[in-house]
């Protein structure tokens, strides 16, 4: 419990203790951050880690999946017991299940205090306020455009890696998705916006960006000159500002992957060897049925360009779908050539969900639960396989890792990141590697991640 400074200081205002708990996507995660750091400018806050501690609670959903939208309203049952010993706390639903639900969230929770979707998250203060003021629910799910960003202080940071928002929504519209729905229609942030943000990150010792958006390579963000900046352009913009030397990005669709995007590759050494590109299914008939609008020739193609232009070591991901309406056992074989073809590393899979609205959800279904589970066990039995394979080819070899901490297993041990993101723990308690590029060689390969040992660091070297 933090009871720390209460009866003594009349003058200061009691922080609010603020519990934010995230669902869903890495777009979320980032989301959740900046509302802290939102709230942070408005009033004193303090973060706090359980639901018990706070004053504030918000919940920041996920509606892809079924699960996903059940595990919020069976949250919020919980948290009506906490409110029922605390009457003053404020419960607040936000993402992509708000989103959807609007003021149909008080239907099923009518303790909730504040719905807000993804795109009005920077009203969060003027919410907060209002509520207090009224004590009436506030609402407020609109898409303004993407004002959110002029409306948020520069991020806190944490560590020698953070995320960047470049863009919000999609306007893809595959059959299966609620994305477009709940995050609205693809919307890029102005140049200046994002750059501005990544110098601030680097100046406070982020080394490594990760751009985040539903579809970061349909890009398009004014300049100040009234022009429009691409994907690829805007890797060559980051690339350029000092300090930050390595880009992931996530996720990209395969519709608009440039050649420009894969030349980006071969020549910015910042870009890392890694690209998660979702492509759902291996058999053309499911994807034209999915609205993919692209064939499995066109997605190999770009495979195949890609791998020339970088090199072997290039590390691909994707995301899979398996029973999606219609899908047949043939259909299903064709995906797993398509792994087997790739050789794709650690990746994402599910059993397709209807999701209420998407066209999808009226298709027929009639392969059984059973199967479909078959399906995504033989799926996720041979990803497995192939990103333990990847990581045994690793022992013997070097990396360059970005050193992010201390491990939380064994404190005698450093961690860090490859470029294809394996975590790869290596002895030191030398604290000054935090935050530097060190080259290690991979001695054994783990379940879950790699043992290294240090060969050396540059960086530390040349201070
Ligand atoms: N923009 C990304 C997808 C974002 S959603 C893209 O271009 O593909 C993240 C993943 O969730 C999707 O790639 C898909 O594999 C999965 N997903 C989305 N809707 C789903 C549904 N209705 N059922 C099961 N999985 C779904
Ligand atoms: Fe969803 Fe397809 Fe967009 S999966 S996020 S509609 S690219």
């Amino acid at each position: 419990m933090t009871e720390t400074s209460t009866a003594n200081h009349h003058t200061q205002v009691e922080p609010k203790r603020l519990y934010i708990e995230t669902h869903g996507c890495q777009m979320n995660e980032y989301d959740s951050k900046r509302m802290v750091d939102l709230l942070q400018t408005d009033q004193p806050v303090e973060q706090v880690f359980s639901a018990e501690e706070a004053d504030i609670i918000l919940l920041n959903t996920c509606s892809i999946r079924e699960k996903a939208q059940e595990k919020v309203f069976s949250q919020l049952g919980r948290w009506r017991k906490l409110k029922e010993l605390n009457p003053g706390m404020i419960i607040g639903v936000g993402g992509c299940v708000a989103s959807q639900e609007g003021a149909q969230i008080h239907k099923r929770a009518p303790y909730v205090d504040l719905v807000f979707g993804p795109q009005t998250l920077h009203r969060l203060p003027e919410m907060l306020n209002k509520q207090n003021q009224t004590k009436i629910p506030v609402v407020d799910i609109s898409f303004p455009a993407i004002e959110k960003f002029d409306h948020l202080p520069q991020p806190q940071v944490d560590g020698p890696k953070a995320f960047v928002s470049i863009m919000e929504g999609c306007s893809k519209y595959c059959s299966f998705c609620v994305v477009p729905y709940t995050r609205g229609e693809e919307v890029s942030r102005h140049l200046v916006g994002i750059l501005q943000e990544i110098q601030h990150l680097a100046d406070q010792g982020v080394r490594e960006i990760t751009l985040l958006g539903q579809n970061v390579n349909g890009y398009r963000g004014p300049t100040e000159t009234q022009d429009i900046c691409g994907f690829a352009q805007l890797l060559y913009h980051i690339d350029a500002i000092e300090g930050i030397d390595r880009i992931r990005y996530t996720t990209s669709h395969p519709l608009e992957f440039t050649s420009e995007l894969i030349q980006a590759h071969a020549k910015l050494p910042s870009l890392a060897n890694h690209v998660h590109l979702p492509v759902q299914s291996g058999s053309d008939s499911i994807l034209q049925s999915m609205k993919r609008n692209h064939t499995v020739a066109d997605y190999l193609h770009i495979i195949k360009e890609l791998k020339s232009q970088c090199d072997d070591q290039l590390s691909l991901s994707s995301d899979f779908i398996v029973g999606f309406p219609g899908e047949t056992e043939k259909d299903f074989l064709a995906t797993m050539q398509l792994i087997e073809t790739v050789g794709y590393d650690n990746s994402y899979s599910f059993i397709y969900s209807p999701r209420p609205g998407t066209p999808a959800a009226s298709l027929k279904d009639l392969t059984t639960m059973e199967e479909k589970k078959r399906r995504l066990s033989i799926l996720q039995h041979r990803i497995r396989a192939n990103a333990e394979q990847i990581s045994r080819r690793m022992v013997g070899n070097t990396y360059t890792i970005l050193v992010e901490g201390f491990s939380k297993k064994d404190l005698g041990q450093l961690q860090g990141r490859t470029e294809n993101n394996r975590v790869v723990n290596f002895a030191s308690s030398n604290d000054d590697l935090i935050g530097l590029f060190a080259t290690v060689e991979v001695v054994e390969a783990r379940a879950n991640s790699l043992l290294g040992q240090f060969v050396h660091c540059e960086e530390l070297e040349a201070v």
